[in-house]
């Protein structure tokens, strides 16, 4: 048997109650055998300064930093805003994405968000594509997770309460174990 793969789970808003982190909740209940699903957090990420980058990392961004070069595959959770990904989690990306070592490079990706309207995050989702080529990610195409109404979709504990998202949710996480696997083989054999 092999191990589960390792993801690490981000979510784009920073509000306790967020669909986004409502979303994330769920996909580590739902996650199947194969995915060890773990949560790290960006709230403590401080704005981009070129001038505190060329003084160092600052903690929160080492520690961000090592958790996505430690798993083997990221599942980010962005709501949308202005029909792109919010400030606080671009942020986050742009301090993780400078040099040395950027951890993103060659990582297996996979993009869900929620959102009270009719498109579920989907043109934030497509910008975070684009990101995720600068940062020569590889994002896993398809099964594509966009809850829409998500106002509908939770109990007022913030719990997923709706059963075809739920289903969309596991086979996503299933697709990245596979998709994860196929990325290191190809990274082992050549
Ligand atoms: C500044 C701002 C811009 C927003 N723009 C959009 C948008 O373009 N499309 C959309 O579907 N929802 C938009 N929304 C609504 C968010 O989808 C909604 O606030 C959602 O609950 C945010 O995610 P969260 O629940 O995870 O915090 C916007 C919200 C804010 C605060």
């Amino acid at each position: 048997m092999t191990h589960p793969v390792r993801v690490l789970g981000l979510a784009g808003s920073l509000r306790q109650a967020s669909y986004n982190r409502a979303l994330l909740r769920a996909a580590v209940e739902l996650a199947p055998p194969e995915v060890a699903l773990s949560v790290a957090d960006i709230g403590a990420i401080p704005l981009y300064n070129e001038d505190v980058y060329e003084q160092g990392f600052p903690e929160p961004v080492i520690a961000l930093r090592e958790a996505i070069r430690r798993a083997e595959a990221v599942l980010i959770v962005t709501p949308e805003y202005n029909y792109s990904v919010p400030g606080v989690l671009k942020n986050a990306i742009d301090w993780v994405s400078r040099p040395p070592e950027q951890p993103f490079d060659g990582k297996p990706v996979a993009i869900m968000g929620a959102s009270p309207g009719m498109f579920g995050s989907a043109r934030a989702q497509y910008h975070l594509r684009q990101t995720l080529v600068s940062l020569n990610a590889r994002p896993m195409s398809k099964p594509e997770v966009m809850v829409a109404s998500a106002h509908q979709k939770f109990d007022a504990h913030g719990k997923l309460a709706d059963e075809t998202t739920a289903r969309f949710v596991t086979a996503q996480l299933e697709a990245l174990a596979a998709w994860a696997r196929r990325v290191g083989d190809e990274k082992n054999n050549g």
